[in-house]
């Protein structure tokens, strides 16, 4: 077991297959970003590999594929199949914006990709163009309706909410997802470079007692896969919304998870700069011995906890860069 110097255990790595993606979210990738990470720098498949088998040996058990949008990466179907298939990697889930799944869901399923969550932040097509930069409403539908046909349960929906932006639409993206059997989690924005720090944030807190009346929810005691959400259920236990409070309660104390980008560092805290680099070790001949080692010496730097409310202006790099 992978332990830090807080007592947390880590068993969850997310891991980002791209920095690139096909949307521009306002709060995440700049508009006419041109620093996107050199082909020649991204992990191989079989790098990868190596290094998911030397966590999991660790104990790790849960693995993340992100990006950027993670389905943009070539094969990241047959990359899914060979992370499932590793000894001790009990649940592997994917981040994805939809706009590739109608494409995919059913190979990814078939793959051994357990689970997805996407990332919806409206279903007002003219606000989904404002916030993503492009016009992909019903691509993106027609993605989460064809992940729902291949079976993945649950679907969780990802929602950014922003002041000012979508904070109207909260209520109709509840409606949704309870009509379809999603689980909507509300996200509050992190001040991540200069992007999310343009983002109005929308303190969470306000917006539970909101939806607490209007959909009669109680606390739901059941965990749901382990993250930071916490959630609310309706009464009859059938539907549950969850909420990611970075910013207004933090939940340092019990995170679990570390994040490799595509170029091989391992990032210890979205919220803080330490980090590890692996792609030297791994291009340089290291042993399995070594990569452990590696990993336990990464570990002991997770900071404990984020610097965003102290420190808002520390953290240049946005989200697609570290690995959602
Ligand atoms: N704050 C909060 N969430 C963010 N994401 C991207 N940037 C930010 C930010 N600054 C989220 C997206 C998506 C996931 C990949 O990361 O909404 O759900
Ligand atoms: Fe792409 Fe996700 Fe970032 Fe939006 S939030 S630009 S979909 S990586």
């Amino acid at each position: 077991m992978l332990r830090d110097r807080f007592g947390r255990t880590i068993e969850y790595l997310r891991l980002s297959v791209t920095d690139r993606c096909d949307l521009r979210c306002t709060y995440c990738i700049p508009t006419g970003f041109k620093g996107f990470e050199e082909p020649e720098h991204w992990l191989r498949f079989d790098e990868i590999e190596r290094l998911v088998r030397a966590f999991a040996r660790l104990g790790t058990r849960r693995v993340r594929l992100t990006g950027g949008e993670p389905l943009l990466r070539r094969n990241v179907t047959t990359l899914a199949g060979r992370l499932a298939a590793i000894d001790g990697i009990a649940d592997l889930s994917m981040s994805t914006n939809a706009t590739q799944l109608g494409r995919h869901a059913e190979a990814l399923r078939r793959a051994g990709l357990g689970r997805i969550n996407v990332s919806l932040d409206t279903l007002d097509r003219a606000c989904m163009q404002s916030i993503t930069g492009r016009d992909s409403y019903q691509q993106i539908m027609a993605g989460i309706m064809a992940g729902k046909e291949a079976g993945f349960d649950p679907i969780k929906i990802n929602m950014v909410a922003m002041r000012g932006v979508n904070d109207g639409e909260i209520e109709r993206m509840a409606e949704f997802c309870i009509e379809n059997a999603f689980v909507l989690r509300l996200i509050e924005v992190m001040p991540m470079g200069e992007t999310g720090r343009n983002t109005a944030y929308l303190d969470l807190r306000e917006v539970q007692a909101r939806l607490t009346k209007r959909f009669d929810l109680v606390p739901q005691a059941l965990e749901l896969g382990g993250g930071p959400a916490r959630y609310l259920a309706t009464r009859d236990g059938r539907s549950s919304i969850g909420f990611i409070t970075p910013m207004s309660q933090h939940f340092c104390a019990t995170c679990n998870r570390v994040r490799l980008s595509v170029d091989g560092t391992l990032y210890l805290c979205l919220g803080q700069e330490e980090k590890f680099e692996f792609r030297p070790l791994l291009r340089g001949g290291a042993s399995d011995a070594e990569l452990e080692a590696a990993i336990r010496a990464a570990i002991e730097l997770k900071p404990q906890q984020h610097d965003f409310t102290a420190r808002p202006e520390k953290i240049v790099r946005f989200m697609a860069q570290t690995g959602g």
